[in-house]
């Protein structure tokens, strides 16, 4: 059984006299750098560009550079895009990083697939979030917290797993439950996630509306009755909480005729395999090889395949609807 901590698990003075280095102050580094701030923790923020450091003195949060945040900061929380990381380590955080240092990571990808390997005289944690940026700060904001998962992949201190948990509380993490895992858990568990969850759902929605809009019903109302609408969401949120199947019984009784009595017909034997061979892939490490050739390679098949999902005519009906429902374009998410 894995184990959950909560709010009671951590205590901030486990971090007392200690600075807390941000390096990266994008999707995930602004919302955490603000919550611990507004917990009370010592932050400084790291970063490459100057506008980001810039954007965190607007928030009234100190900023420098990354070799500067590291040599003064005792937990080096690492927020740079997975795939760049590894470089900027090497560069300028290893250099600079001195014995009773703890270094954290917001997502566990370069550690478990070994593009990064710390040295034995710190400490290596892991607090990732399983939402996005913008809700870790919206869900510390409404007092809700945000679940995540926690590792301590190295103790060189004896210290790590009280410090981490600490960080974890007063980020936020603690009061949405904090459950252990290990790195590698971590990793292969986002990838499953982003490589079956998504696809399958992606296509799922492609195809229902590519048919339902074949068959002659408006393109607005499909795609308002897929998910424009926010039902769909709704029902996730309500399974978030009470579980999916209470949730699904809490529809009509038509509705509940209907899924239950097809069920079975979308039961595929071949999206197991599926599952299984994508599974694999990212378990055996050959996914994260391919993922680096092509972050070497400047992302060109990645362009590729975003181009022609934007080259669909569903992409087109899609921005069409969005508009007659007066949707804004510039959604942050
Ligand atoms: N996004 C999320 O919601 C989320 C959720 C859970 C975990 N995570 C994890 O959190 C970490 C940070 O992810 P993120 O989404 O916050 O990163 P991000 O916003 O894409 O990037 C963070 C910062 O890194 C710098 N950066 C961006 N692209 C770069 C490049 N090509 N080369 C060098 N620097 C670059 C930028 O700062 P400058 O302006 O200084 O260059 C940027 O603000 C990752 O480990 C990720 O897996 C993210």
């Amino acid at each position: 059984m894995p184990f959950i901590y909560h709010e009671d698990d951590g205590d901030q003075n486990d971090l007392s006299g200690r600075q807390v280095s941000i390096i990266g102050y994008g999707n995930l580094g602004r919302p955490l750098a603000l919550n611990l701030r507004d917990s009370g923790i010592n932050v400084l923020v790291g970063t490459r560009g100057e506008d980001s450091r810039e954007q965190a003195r607007e928030d009234g949060v100190e900023a420098t550079t990354i070799e500067d945040a590291v040599r003064r900061g005792q937990i080096i929380f690492m927020l740079l895009p997975d795939e760049v990381m590894p470089a900027f380590y090497l560069e300028q955080v290893s250099p600079y990083l001195k014995r009773d240092d703890m270094l954290v990571f917001g997502s566990a990808y370069n550690v478990a697939f070994g593009f990064i390997e710390a040295p034995a005289f710190v400490d290596v944690g892991l607090l990732a979030p399983r939402l996005m940026g913008a809700a870790v700060r919206e869900r510390y904001e409404s007092g809700e917290g945000f679940c995540c998962f926690v590792s301590v992949g190295q103790d060189a201190s004896g210290q790590a797993w009280r410090r981490l948990l600490g960080l974890a509380r007063a980020a936020g993490a603690l009061r949405g439950g904090a459950i252990e895992v290990s790195f590698e858990q971590e990793a292969e568990l986002d990838l499953f996630t982003q490589q079956v969850l998504l696809p399958v759902m992606q296509h799922v929605i492609q195809k229902a509306a590519q048919l339902l809009i074949s068959r002659g019903y408006p393109p607005e109302a499909v795609l308002t009755e897929l998910y424009l609408s926010g039902e769909f969401s709704l029902f996730l949120r309500q399974a978030e909480q009470k579980g999916l199947l209470p949730t699904l019984k809490s529809g009509s009784l038509t509705s509940q005729y209907g899924t239950f009595s097809r069920l079975d017909r979308f039961n595929d034997l071949k999206l197991e395999r599926l599952m299984e061979v994508t599974l694999d892939e990212i378990h055996t490490g050959r996914f994260a090889q391919e993922w680096a050739k092509e972050a070497a390679d400047g992302y060109r098949r990645l362009n590729s395949l975003v181009r022609s999902q934007e080259d669909l005519e569903l992409s087109e009906l899609e921005q069409q609807a969005l508009d007659l429902l007066g949707r804004s374009d510039d959604f942050d998410a």
